[in-house]
């Protein structure tokens, strides 16, 4: 079997995914491997034709594609995403890659996996390849027997497939067409945001992207105009390409080369209300946001962007791609910011996107004025406990920085740390095992004993204590 792995990872072979897709390899009988660095190798591949070509050619040859790749950011690598921009505006790609069968394979430390899937299989249904199946790995499996296990299973579906046994089914079926430029007017200075700074940062791809006017009827709420930074003006050299040099010292090999950094400490960082601005065109925003925001990892996993009222405007076929809104609700939430909402112009209809546009803007100087922010929901909370458990079981030795940042903010906030909660959890467990109190417990206290404590505080509310 001509198995083509297509590489996402900037690292190329030295990878830790590329070590997964050696033993897979070696698990698929009568399997040869054809291994392209695609993501190492996306600059020559986005300017030489002749090297896109190459890849293509590769592709035709193939049984079975390997899309195999590292989650960064809840998605991809930007190299690989620029890649994936590169084949759905070719015409040849996509003749290239219709129809032919495919697996996902990505490492991990399982911080937004899905997402992350769910975009490379919105991908793969947008180039009608035969998606056979997907395999998330955490980034140690390999070293365990059980994980291995599991692999060899992964490497037997992919083997069925090969022999058509495997079902493969459409989940994307909908790519909406953007609905191009449209005129939204303004809206009429209205809001004081004399104390309140707004910033947009945006990125269009598309000659008829709707983001200027979307940006502009949004701007024209507030008194003093938001400040508005194109992407393209950092002149990025690249997304982070996974060296970990940044681990040392938080600071980034291309901290030099381009504006990203000064943008992020004199700008991001220090507004009040940021609005995330993207066109959507192949399954996410750009690759050049994705560029951008896994360039934050210089960092580390603690928040640069924190404690902000934020909003997403996107020009493009946002509903049919939910991952988006995933990633960014689990993204902002785990960073303790209040994101508002989506505004998208795929209605088509000026006067809609127009409206939406201006309650996103009176909706976000109201939250701020009021210092509102939700509590965090299921994908903030879970975020958390994964990257602490994470850090304090083995990522906190090379992050150093996230393990102080850790500790110094509570953030250890392990159930077991509280001893003397789990000293009256054992009291009671073993309470509840008396005969009597238990038939007692379950079928007349508990209802009433969980309401109890709500009771008490809502008597102080009453009295205006609370
Ligand atoms: C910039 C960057 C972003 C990452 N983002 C995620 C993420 O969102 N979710 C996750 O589980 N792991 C994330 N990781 C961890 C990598 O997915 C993991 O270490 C992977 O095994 C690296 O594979 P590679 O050596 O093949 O590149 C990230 C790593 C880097 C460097």
């Amino acid at each position: 079997m001509n198995l083509v792995v297509l590489n996402g990872s900037p690292k190329g072979n030295i990878s830790v995914t590329m070590q997964f897709v050696e033993y897979l390899g070696l698990k698929i009988p009568g399997a040869s491997l054809n291994i392209l660095n695609i993501a190492k190798e996306i600059r020559g591949i986005e300017r030489r034709p002749e090297k896109l070509r190459a890849v293509l050619d590769a592709v035709r040859r193939a049984d079975l594609l390997l899309l195999a790749y590292p989650v960064y950011y809840m998605t991809v690598p930007s190299s690989y995403m620029r890649f994936w921009e590169l084949a759905a505006a070719s015409d040849e790609a996509r003749a290239a890659f219709a129809g032919k069968r495919v697996g996902v394979f990505t490492t991990s430390i399982h911080f937004f996996d899905h997402t992350s899937h769910e975009y490379m299989r919105a991908v793969c249904d947008r180039l009608e390849m035969l998606y056979v199946g997907g395999f998330s790995a955490h980034m140690q499996d390999l070293t365990t027997e059980g994980g291995r296990e599991k692999l060899r299973g992964f490497a037997a579906r992919l083997t069925a497939s090969e022999a058509g046994a495997w079902h493969h089914s459409r989940r994307y079926r909908r790519h909406g067409a953007p609905a191009g430029k449209m005129d939204l007017g303004e809206a009429g200075a209205h809001l004081d945001n004399t104390k309140t700074s707004v910033l947009v940062v945006a990125d269009a791809s598309r000659a008829d992207s709707g983001l200027p006017a979307m940006i502009d009827r949004f701007s024209s709420n507030f008194v003093q105009p938001p400040r508005v930074v194109w992407l393209e003006s950092l002149g990025l050299v690249s997304g982070c390409t996974g060296c970990l040099a940044c681990a040392m010292d938080l600071r980034c090999v291309f901290t030099e080369k381009d504006g990203h950094r000064r943008f992020v400490d004199e700008e991001l960082t220090t507004a009040d209300i940021v609005v995330f601005a993207s066109d959507i065109d192949t399954c996410f925003f750009t690759s050049r946001w994705q560029a951008f925001l896994t360039r934050l990892f210089f960092n580390g996993h603690v928040p640069l962007i924190k404690g902000k009222q934020m909003g997403v405007l996107a020009s493009g076929p946002l509903s049919d791609y939910p991952h988006i809104r995933s990633v960014f609700d689990g993204f902002m939430g785990y960073s303790g910011n209040h994101l508002l909402d989506y505004v998208s112009d795929e209605a088509g209809e000026p006067h809609t996107v127009g409206r939406e546009l201006d309650n996103l803007a009176t909706a976000l100087l109201e939250a701020k004025n009021a210092a509102y922010f939700p509590p965090p929901r299921f994908d903030a909370v879970s975020a958390h406990k994964l990257f602490r458990d994470e850090i304090f079981s083995h990522l906190g030795v090379v992050f150093q920085h996230d393990h102080q940042y850790f500790c110094k903010n509570g953030l250890y906030d392990f159930p077991t740390a509280q001893l003397g909660r789990r000293v009256l959890n054992r009291f009671l467990y073993l309470l509840l095992k008396t005969p009597g109190l238990r038939r007692r417990f379950y079928t007349r206290e508990m209802v009433p004993g969980m309401v109890r404590p709500y009771s008490k505080v809502l008597e102080r509310a009453r009295l205006g204590r609370a």
